[in-house]
């Protein structure tokens, strides 16, 4: 199971978030601005992925109304924008992140509907939504159950939905044994700059790493093996496929070869996806 953390409050989630929505902090332009924006998208693009997008991201039909739930400063609120979806929803625990979502999709010339929600307790009525696409996002929430559970009652019955969490991967799951090798790679300067996380790698729990993953303030991240989720997953969805994917090169080495980062990509994944119907 995944390590126990102490209770934390949504308010703290959401200020954080609020503090530091996603990518300040790490790029050196100014949030909000094109540059930011720009620099956020090719850092997805190279890094997030190895030079392509999984297109399983991305229902076939475009005649959905899609809910980009914990849309943070909207780089998929963006992309499904870009592959002309029926109608697209960005909604974000944090105003500030919605704010700069919003700019980005003004900016982009594109149209959206934005709102401010908490993945536990959403305002929409039931059957609103014929997809949700939640990544990233019910890691950080204290109630992941409550979010997984309230995705399903906003889609309309058969629908579907994407859930993306941190994978508990072969090296989170080793970590005891790895943890002279993290400080030896801490040593060398290993870890993401920015939002301070430039020392993870020499934490001693499993569990500091993947909360600092997100900053050292980040109050909440929890990594799941693929067992733990589909539990909370189960009493909603029917699992259509599961898949992983992420290394983050730019922790490591930001020139990496794109076939090594493919490789990494594909063996030592941080996050698991899965592509889910409704029950
Ligand atoms: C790591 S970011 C991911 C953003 C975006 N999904 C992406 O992949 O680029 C996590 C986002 O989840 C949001 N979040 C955390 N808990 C939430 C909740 N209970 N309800 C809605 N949003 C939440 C945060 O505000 C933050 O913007």
């Amino acid at each position: 199971m995944p390590t126990k953390i102490d209770p934390v409050s949504i308010e703290s989630v959401k200020s954080f978030w609020d503090s530091q929505p996603l990518f300040t902090g790490e790029s050196y332009h100014g949030a909000g601005t094109k540059e930011f924006f720009e620099d956020h998208t090719k850092t997805y693009l190279e890094d997030v992925f190895p030079g392509l997008i999984d297109e399983r991201f991305f229902p076939r039909s475009k005649e959905l109304s899609v809910l980009d739930l914990g849309c943070g400063i909207g780089f998929w609120t963006e992309q499904f924008c870009k592959r002309d979806y029926k109608s697209v929803t960005g909604a974000d625990l944090s105003l500030r992140s919605l704010e700069l979502a919003r700019e980005r999709i003004g900016m982009a010339g594109l149209k959206a509907n934005f709102r401010n929600e908490n993945a536990e307790l959403l305002s929409f009525a039931d059957a609103s939504f014929d997809h949700v696409n939640c990544l990233g996002v019910v890691h950080h929430t204290p109630h992941p159950e409550r979010a997984v559970a309230e995705i399903a009652r906003v889609l309309k019955p058969g629908a579907s939905a994407t859930i993306s969490v941190y994978y508990r991967n072969i090296l989170l799951r080793n970590f005891s044994k790895l943890k002279g090798v993290f400080l030896l790679l801490s040593k060398f300067g290993v870890g993401l700059k920015g939002r301070g996380r430039e020392t993870m790698l020499a934490e001693n729990a499993e569990s500091e790493i993947v909360r600092l993953y997100d900053g050292s303030d980040n109050p909440l991240g929890i990594a799941y093996s693929r067992s733990e989720f589909e539990v909370i997953l189960k009493q909603h969805y029917k699992v259509e496929e599961v898949f992983y994917h992420f290394f983050p090169k730019r922790a490591l080495w930001h020139d990496m070869p794109r076939s090594l980062h493919r490789l990494l990509d594909q063996k030592l994944l941080f996050m698991i996806c899965f592509r889910l119907k409704k029950l």
